[in-house]
């Protein structure tokens, strides 16, 4: 018998996880999304992006986005945003139709979008201060949020002086001093390497649980969905479509040990053979060959 054929159905919950989606489903929604398609015309014609995705999100939960490159988890995060226009359909935030970018909502992308010719204190005040928070004030806030991410030490130093995981947590402090009450972000952890991936998961988690925000978080990462989600919503690519909301039977608070829970792994399991259907684990790389077979070198 494999390990993987003793795990549990992952749709099987304790009690506890169970009571807890009940009280879940009963706060708010927070964000809903009917119907949304996406198409770009192309010079070869038109791309479905997104076919008609709908889902909702309740408040302070943590929802995951998974799904093959290209099946449109940017394209849904910007237009989430407000950065992009739907073709057709709705988001609402706390009920309120999203027409354009807001400070309702804050975004955290994969790559470090700090303005590197301003202090880590000054990228974080620069929302505030837009938006008219006089400037003592400004530093006031900014300092509670770097003291958040735990980079005090660095209010002073500039973006280049930091490491990829600090900027990230500075990028996220940015975000979540303009107050915004849905976060998106799009692998805000993806050039990151595997140790530091795994303590900014755990950290956001920390901040999740301190400050009144719902989060949706896509990632190409299944332990990373997994371990960080309420919920994960699984895309199919061409066209993006909702393949299935996914609630996380792991318990929370979340730990790192939890990765080989049955819980777990048998979740992780699901989601990847929705993302991976058997038969299609294996493509041959189109790489030419420049040297002599070698019968030790497989
Ligand atoms: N501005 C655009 N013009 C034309 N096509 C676009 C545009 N933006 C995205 N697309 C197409 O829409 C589809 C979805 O792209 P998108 O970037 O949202 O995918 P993704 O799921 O985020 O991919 P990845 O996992 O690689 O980040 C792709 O086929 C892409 O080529
Ligand atoms: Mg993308």
């Amino acid at each position: 018998m494999t390990a993987s054929s003793t795990l549990p159905d992952y749709r099987e919950m304790t009690p506890e996880v169970s009571a807890r989606f009940e009280r879940l489903v009963q706060r708010p929604v927070a964000l809903e999304v009917r119907e949304l398609t996406k198409r770009f015309e192309t010079p070869k014609g038109a791309v479905t992006a997104l076919d008609r995705v709908s889902f909702s999100v309740h408040k302070r939960e943590f929802t995951c986005v998974i799904g093959p490159s290209g099946c449109g988890k940017s394209t849904l995060v910007r237009i989430l945003a407000g950065l992009e226009t739907p073709t057709s359909g709705e988001v609402r935030v706390y009920d309120h139709p999203v027409v354009g970018p807001g400070p309702d909502r804050g975004m955290v992308f994969q790559s470090y979008t700090l303005f590197p010719w301003l202090t880590v204190k000054e990228n974080v005040m620069f929302g505030p201060k837009m938006s008219g928070t006089p400037d003592f004030a400004a530093e006031r806030e900014a300092r509670q949020w770097i003291e958040m991410v735990g980079l005090s030490k660095f209010e002073n130093a500039y973006p280049h002086q930091l490491s990829g995981g600090m900027k990230q947590r500075v990028a996220i402090a940015r975000a979540l001093a303009n107050q915004p009450r849905v976060l998106f972000m799009d692998e805000p952890f993806g050039a990151l390497d595997a140790q530091t991936r795994c303590q900014m998961q755990e950290y956001l988690l920390e901040i999740w649980k301190n400050v009144d925000i719902t989060i949706v978080f896509i990632t190409h990462d299944l332990d990373e969905a997994v371990f960080l989600s309420d919920r994960i919503l699984v895309l199919d690519a061409n066209p993006g479509r909702v393949r299935e909301m996914i609630p996380v039977p792991v318990p929370r608070p979340r730990a790192s040990s939890q990765l080989f829970d049955p819980a777990f792994m048998a979740t992780r399991k699901h989601v990847d053979e929705l993302i991976h259907p058997p038969g299609t684990e294996k493509k041959e790389a189109p790489v030419l060959r420049m040297a002599a077979p070698d019968p030790d070198i497989l």
